[in-house]
């Protein structure tokens, strides 16, 4: 059996699967639901300052994107941290703490960009016993108009600064949580590293606004007619997470810096694809919103089949294990040359394959044979985009083949290449590298 132990910078936990700082984690009554339902940990949402907490909106806070069976894939928020007194927190975390050792408790904390700011919190999250601090330069709206969340977030001099600031005042293992609303992720990744922060950890929410109502023209969620961006999150932000994560875990400046993995994770398979990855744990939050806190059930036993069945032991045979296989375009092989397949017993002749590629791809695909409905690619025509597979309703129904080397590419008239070759050498490339020219006799 799979051994799903994780211990992600000296904290330990029975599983992977934490609660990123948000909703669930509010409060010692859900935490300790989420506990007794499996969760390995938890990141307690953003602490601030001592003083009368924030306020939020007496009203929607929230916004969404469904697909076409309803299912949620987008969340949208504008809530701000804690609107908790940080006492009350403070001393359920110690409670919490207390009463279940076993399990990784993480305080997520902003506070005004102030170095005494931070020196006055750190000792008293330290009292707590919590397992570490996660720093939240992330939240994109409320906050980020005072100066605290993506507002640093987004100034590497910052990041840096503030994480030195914490590296100095507590002992307590520091994760940087970062804003995705950056051009590019790697510049406050690298400065939380120079900064000396233990991890990092993304993504957050993303600046969005879902929908605007039409009638009154209000942004959604309105409230009294009005509205603002919020921070959008859900499984529609996987792709931008899962690229973000891999780009710091490639980044010759930041590789092998522990990263706890968070957008859109909602199965156990995202949760391995974020490992393989680089991230040595993972974070959720919209999917215990949205189906409640007992599908870590699921992710748990999901995630040790799927090792036993491809002899994984621990996670660390998991982690990591895509990374190499990141590449820049300019390196991937142009000789590689695919061509779709359809099943024809599977295949129930919807016909949209055939209009994605007649329409705005490479006219590949047949209508009609002998006057029926059927089909079929034409290999002379097909690229191997990939579009049609994207667009039928029929899983495997269209399988992308790889032709062997040796054989004939009916579209260009070329045979297949063994030898990998990319845009580098390419000779359409006018930044190519010439052949060598054998010098004369
Ligand atoms: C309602 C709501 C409140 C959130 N509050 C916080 C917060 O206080 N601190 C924080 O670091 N992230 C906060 N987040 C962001 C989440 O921790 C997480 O980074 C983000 O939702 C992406 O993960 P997901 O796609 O699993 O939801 C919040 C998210 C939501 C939906
Ligand atoms: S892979 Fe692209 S070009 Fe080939 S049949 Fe499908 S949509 Fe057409
Ligand atoms: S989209 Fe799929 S199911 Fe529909 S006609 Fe094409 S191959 Fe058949």
């Amino acid at each position: 059996m799979a051994d799903l132990r994780s211990n992600f910078l000296g904290i330990k936990s029975p599983n992977p699967f934490w609660l990123a700082s948000a909703p669930p984690t509010d409060k010692a009554y859900n935490v300790e639901r989420a506990f007794r339902a499996g969760w390995g940990g938890v990141v307690w949402k953003t602490l601030g300052e001592a003083g009368p907490p924030v306020v939020n909106v007496n009203g929607p806070r929230y916004g969404a994107i469904w697909g076409a069976d309803r299912r949620l894939l987008g969340l949208n928020n504008i809530e701000l941290i804690t609107d908790r007194p940080l006492e009350v927190n403070l001393r359920e975390m110690k409670q919490v703490k207390m009463a279940w050792p076993d399990r990784a408790l993480v305080a997520s904390i902003m506070v005004p960009c102030e170095e005494e700011a931070w020196k006055a919190i750190l000792p008293l999250v330290e009292e707590t016993g919590a397992d570490g601090i996660e720093l939240n330069f992330g939240c994109p709206h409320g906050m980020s108009e005072r100066g605290m969340g993506a507002a640093v977030g987004q100034v590497p001099e910052y990041v840096e600064m503030v994480v030195r600031w914490c590296k100095q005042y507590t002992r307590m293992p520091v994760i940087t949580k970062l804003t995705p609303n950056i051009a590019d992720i790697r510049k406050p990744a690298r400065a939380a590293h120079k900064g000396g922060t233990d991890a990092v950890s993304l993504i957050n929410t993303i600046n969005s606004i879902t929908s605007v109502n039409l009638d009154t023209f209000s942004p959604e969620p309105s409230i009294d007619g009005r509205g603002t961006h919020g921070g959008y999150c859900g499984p529609a932000v996987k792709p931008i997470a899962l690229n973000m994560v891999a780009e710091i875990a490639r980044d010759p400046e930041t590789r092998g810096l522990p990263i706890s993995g968070i957008g859109g994770i909602t199965t156990w398979r995202d949760a391995a694809e974020f490992m393989a990855l680089g991230a040595g744990n993972v974070q959720v939050c919209t999917a215990a919103m949205t189906y409640g806190f007992k599908i870590v059930e699921e992710m748990i036993s999901g995630l040790s089949n799927w090792m036993d069945e491809k002899g994984h032991r621990t996670l660390s045979d998991v982690v990591g294990r895509a990374v190499p296989n990141v590449t820049d375009w300019q390196f991937l092989n142009l000789n590689h040359v695919t061509k779709a397949h359809i099943d024809q017993d599977l295949c129930i002749k919807c016909g949209r394959c055939h209009i994605a590629c007649e329409d705005t791809s490479h006219q590949a695909i047949t209508r009609l044979k002998d006057g029926v409905r059927h089909f079929e690619v034409m290999e002379e025509e097909c690229v191997g985009c990939n579009l049609c597979v994207d667009v039928c309703p029929v899983e495997n129904c269209i399988t992308m083949e790889p032709l062997p080397a040796g054989a004939l590419d009916r579209r260009t008239g070329l045979t297949v290449s063994d030898t990998y070759a990319n845009w580098t050498t390419h000779p359409n490339n006018p930044a190519a590298r010439k052949p060598e020219v054998e010098p004369a006799e």
